[in-house]
């Protein structure tokens, strides 16, 4: 249970694939189960951008192991004020047992890994969101019972956290993925890169700006917002942009029948997917928004070492 010990968890590229194996084996034992820490522990919560999810599911996982947890919000601590992070972070390290933070820049998370000797994991940058690629994980695993070739389409905004994290942590659990968006906002080279090193060609990774070809027989389709937290002016510009990517059921047509909808969430009803999709038979997106509080649990237990 102890395989992360000490870790960090920055990236979805920060896991081998056996250990992404072990915490969605662990998640689906906790979902049904229950394990206590062996010794009171305390989870900070640094959330710099606002979080429903992320915030509650974190801090639900870490009362069902018997810990506790400190939510440091930013607008009220020395960081609103310019203290570096380096500081905070070496003096966290003193309060905390282990740590999640939501911001912006990747940078950060990777200055208060290096000064932080406590685990941190990465609750959410503009680079990444990989604890929501372990829950959807768990949710594909949950729908087709095994991961390796299932196809996954994500369609919308390729370059956002959402598509970065999908395309390693797909990578990593030997599945398909494919990302249709608009030629302009594709995923970063590097990231694209470094999922076809993880996946030595097991799998199949396309990035097309065709929803149709996108979609096609593909077996999980999975978007998005159109304009990420952050990215608020952009949001009325990018809607003629992205309107041809929404999810609705005359896209949905052309997937495999038995497909599953996975929406990271918060959605925008009307926007990348209609309501009747989200609505409708195919969409997992509460078991998949369910599943953050059980595979979180596992990371921290992972992270924590605990027996
Ligand atoms: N999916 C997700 O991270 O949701 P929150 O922004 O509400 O945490
Ligand atoms: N791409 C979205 C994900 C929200 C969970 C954002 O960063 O706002």
């Amino acid at each position: 249970m102890g395989a992360l010990k000490g870790r960090d968890l920055l990236s979805m590229a920060d896991l081998t694939v056996d250990e992404l194996h072990e915490l969605l084996q662990l998640a689906a034992q906790l979902k049904s189960g229950k394990i206590q820490l062996k010794r009171q522990k305390i989870l900070g919560l640094l959330f710099y951008k606002a979080s429903t999810r992320t915030r509650v599911s974190f801090t639900s996982a870490m009362y069902r192991l018997g810990g506790q947890v400190q939510d440091l919000n930013p607008s009220v601590t020395q960081v609103s004020r310019g203290e570096p992070i380096a500081d905070t972070a070496r003096v966290l390290d003193r309060y905390l047992d282990i740590l999640a933070i939501r911001t912006f820049d990747q940078r950060d998370l990777e200055t208060f890994a290096n000064y932080a000797e406590i685990p941190v994991i990465n609750a959410l940058s503009d680079l990444e969101h990989p604890c929501q690629v372990l829950a959807d994980l768990q949710t594909v695993q949950e729908s087709f019972n095994t991961l390796a070739g299932v196809t996954l389409t994500y369609i919308g905004d390729g370059s956002n956290n959402m598509a970065h994290s999908l395309l390693l942590g797909c990578a990593l659990a030997g599945m398909n993925i494919r990302i249709a968006s608009p030629v302009d906002y594709q995923p970063l080279e590097s990231i694209v890169q470094k999922a076809k090193a993880i996946a030595h060609d097991r799998v199949e990774i396309t990035v097309t700006p065709d929803p149709i070809a996108g979609v096609k027989s593909t077996q999980v389709v999975y978007t998005d917002v159109w304009a990420s937290m952050g990215q608020e002016n952009l949001a009325e510009s990018r809607i003629p942009i992205f309107q041809p990517y929404q999810v609705n059921e005359a896209l949905m047509a052309y997937a495999d029948k038995a497909a599953i909808v996975l929406h990271c969430l918060p959605a925008h009803r009307g926007e990348e997917i209609t309501d009747a999709v989200m609505e409708g038979s195919q969409s997992r997106v509460w078991d998949q928004a369910e599943n953050r509080m059980h595979v979180q649990q596992a990371l921290i237990a992972s992270l924590l070492g605990a027996e």
